[in-house]
């Protein structure tokens, strides 16, 4: 059953709305699904050598594993990415020209998480699954659900939340969403992959409480409420072991503890070990460094290839290490439309780019307005747009999530289109991107030295900027209004893989400033336009101070998807109502996070979790610290009040009842965000944690009565020294809000 808001009664104009919060009550058992059977399965191990078993093991191409055409048992085909099917390679990896391969290009996934509503996760789950079906695919490699533990992390667009029960939720319907179609999906990367700099060998130093608060609730919530088929390992370490392999992972808690009957699939190169991959969890090895020709692989050299056989077949480790992981194989292929009967899918339709217009509607945020939006089109003459990210596409970079998008709306042309001949638009790019090693940091994670012949490089394109400025300056000069769009990109055009990127896989950032001159940019055309809006695309936030507060609005768009430009003018101009919130704290500088000012980052060798469960708005709130923005917080256009909570206990939950009304004079949404706050504690913990959230709908005017049920989890901590999860008897604060630090309503419960 998928859970959706239940409208109960419509009496004099509020609207009753019951929802069931923890996805629990939403979980549909995978083993329900009608195409497993164990006992097919049992009869196929028992007809298999040995070869063919580990055939079934390691990869057979860069996408593919597995296929033995004797006993009918098709190879496996996954594909990325987390917010789009890949571009098709075949069985190699680069694309193919003339491949039949435009997908749809949904909204990054950290701007779906934004959105706050779990019905576009599970729909966004829908349209992937579609088109990765149509496609023949039978696992999507995504969600990313990493823990966003620095704002300097390459790949935070990829991922949703530096909060693990946001993360969970969001995760959860994406997830049930896309297995719904009969595609799988591979929550990923399997734990505490929460950098790029050095990813295949640092050594994450973390407690175990600090595992089960922050870094493994979400991969348990897609395991447990989702139903995952399958899980991809991460390339780091964690406490000294290799993740993919890793004992505690995989044996004692992923398949132990919280019962996963699918395959752990590794990242591509990620097992490091045969020995360890045939005790401690990996089903699937993909990709590998062993590879001596990565253009002509011989897929013998796999370590749970040639090398298992030999450890098989001497006695050292029992076959039945390889016939679990060939059981899991096998319940993977046939959950999937690779063995089980799921229908057509279908690709680039209509309703799959109106679900990418809804994510990027719903999850940009505005975050700053002084009444300058929404802009009035019958009051404007002559509009400047400024900005290289106006005009740039983005769907085809960022690493492996790369999608080759059938379209894509820039900025400029959904301002043109929703504009028409009603007012003058002019563009002026402003700045030119340029690649200037000094903004990257080296394998070793300091910056990189640059090099003579890239400085002048650089020399030259910032003087070619200035020129670019002057230009845009003087647009703006002479506007009625502006509107700036900047921000971050994934990297540069043509540079191999990893070099020349930021806001991309396998590059972290060195800081949060804004790159290629946008700050003085931004200043001067505030200081000649009193009327410009800022719009930034980014995977995380930027420095602010410089520029920030002599801008009257601004709103952050993320990566916003082919229908991205449409749903920023439609914001701008205010054909709709913004109800993003932010999924991650945005601080005045790297250097303000708990990641950098307790712990390590991105470390040396080894990264050391010292700030332990303190991430995000947990550290921020609870040390009292000032953020530019903080957890949970978006604006609106209108206004929203809430009152009347009621706390309550039935069976063994505790109910949180309140009323959220629309004070203003249009149509818009807010998100109910319910915190629990231990009173006495026996042990430090978070001052407030995020457990249930639901957002509503309502016109001017009118109230929802939203009713969010927790049950005892919600209250637990995972006690550092007994080293299990501990319920303690007490007094709790619930407290509802519209961010970690609005907190509306305050009620104390006892437990
Ligand atoms: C990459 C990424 C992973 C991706 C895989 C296949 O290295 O870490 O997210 O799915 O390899 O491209």
């Amino acid at each position: 059953m998928k859970c959706k808001l239940l409208i109960f009664a419509v009496l004099a104009g509020s609207i009753i709305f019951i929802s069931c919060d923890s996805s629990r009550e939403q979980a549909s058992d995978a083993k329900d699904f009608p195409n497993v059977s164990e006992a097919k399965i049992d009869s196929l191990i028992n007809l298999m050598t040995l070869d063919e078993k580990l055939v079934l093991i390691h990869a057979g191409s860069s996408f593919t594993s597995g296929g033995i055409p004797r006993l009918n048992i098709p190879e496996l085909v996954k594909s990325d990415g987390p917010h789009g099917v890949r571009h098709e390679d075949g069985r190699g990896w680069a694309a193919l020209d003339d491949a039949d391969d435009e997908a749809t290009y949904l909204p990054v996934v950290i701007c779906l998480a934004s959105t706050w509503n779990k019905d576009l996760g599970y729909e966004y789950g829908v349209v992937l699954g579609n088109e990765a079906k149509e496609r023949g695919k039978h696992v999507l490699l995504g969600p990313g659900i990493n823990i966003i533990r620095s704002p300097l992390n390459g790949r935070n667009f990829e991922y949703l939340s530096e909060d693990p029960f946001l993360t969970g939720v969001m995760a959860v319907g994406y997830v049930k969403g896309l297995q719904e179609q009969g595609v799988a999906a591979c929550p990923k990367h399997f734990a505490a992959n929460n950098q790029e700099t050095d990813r295949h060998n640092i050594d994450v130093l973390v407690s175990k409480r600090a595992l089960h608060e922050i870094y493994f609730p979400a991969f348990r919530a897609v395991v447990q409420d989702g139903g995952a088929w399958s899980i991809m390992g991460a390339y780091n370490k964690i406490n000294g072991q290799y993740t993919t392999h890793h004992e505690y992972l995989n044996n004692v808690v992923l398949k132990g503890e919280w019962g996963f009957d699918g395959a752990v699939i590794s990242d591509w190169g990620s097992v490091k070990d045969t020995r360890e991959a045939l005790l401690y969890g990996t089903d699937i090895e993909m990709g590998t460094e062993l590879l001596r020709d990565f253009n002509n692989p011989e897929y013998d050299e796999f370590y749970l290839a040639r090398p298992a056989k030999e450890m098989i077949e001497s006695g050292e480790i029992d076959e039945s290490y390889v016939d679990d992981k060939v059981r899991r194989v096998l319940r993977l292929l046939q959950r999937t439309t690779a063995m089980g009967e799921h229908g057509p899918g279908k690709r680039n339709v209509e309703e799959h780019q109106q679900l990418a217009l809804e994510v990027a509607r719903e999850g940009i945020v505005l975050l700053k307005n002084d009444g300058l939006l929404p802009l009035d089109k019958r009051e404007i003459k002559t509009l400047a747009v400024i900005g290289h990210n106006a005009t740039r596409l983005f769907a085809e970079r960022g690493g492996s999530s790369q999608v080759n998008a059938l379209y894509e709306i820039t900025p400029l042309e959904g301002i043109k289109n929703l504009l028409g001949d009603d007012v003058e638009v002019m563009y002026a790019e402003g700045y030119e991107p340029y690649y200037d090693e000094s903004l990257f940091r080296g394998e070793g994670g300091d910056a990189a030295s640059q090099s003579t012949e890239n400085r002048q490089e650089v020399e030259l394109a910032r003087s070619a900027n200035k020129g670019l400025m002057d230009e845009a300056v003087a647009l703006a000069e002479k506007a009625d209004a502006v509107i700036f769009v900047g921000g971050w990109i994934h990297g540069h055009e043509g540079m191999p893989w990893g070099e020349g990127t930021y806001d991309a896989e396998a590059r972290d950032k060195l800081n949060l400033k804004l790159i290629f001159g946008q700050e003085e940019l931004i200043r001067k055309i505030n200081s000649v336009n009193d009327r410009a809006a800022v719009v930034l695309m980014g995977g995380s936030n930027v420095e602010m101070n410089n520029w920030l507060p002599d801008t009257p609005a601004y709103l952050h768009a993320w990566y916003p998807g082919m229908e991205g430009g449409r749903a920023i003018a439609e914001i701008l101009f205010g054909e709709i109502n913004p109800s993003g919130k932010l999924p991650m704290t945005f601080a005045d500088s790297h250097e303000e996070y708990p990641s950098h000012s307790i712990g390590e980052f991105p470390g040396d060798g080894t990264v050391d979790y010292a700030e332990d469960i303190y991430v995000g708005y947990r550290y921020f709130d609870t040390h009292e610290k000032q953020v530019a923005f903080p957890f949970g917080f978006g604006l609106s256009y209108t206004s929203f009040a809430f009152s009347d909570l009621k706390v309550t206990h039935r069976d063994d939950k505790v109910v949180v009842q309140c009323t959220v009304t629309n004070t203003g004079d249009r149509d818009g949404a807010e998100v109910a965000q319910v915190y629990i706050h231990p009173k006495n504690p026996s042990v430090d913990r978070p001052v407030r944690e995020l457990k249930g959230f639901e957002k509503v709908e309502l016109a001017p005017g009118a109230s929802a009565t939203v009713t969010i049920e927790l049950d005892k989890t919600a209250f637990k901590f995972y006690h550092p020294e007994e080293l299990k999860w501990v319920l303690e008897s007490g007094s709790y604060e619930v407290q509802v809000g519209n961010s970690s630090r609005d907190i509306e309503l305050r009620e104390e419960v006892m437990l």
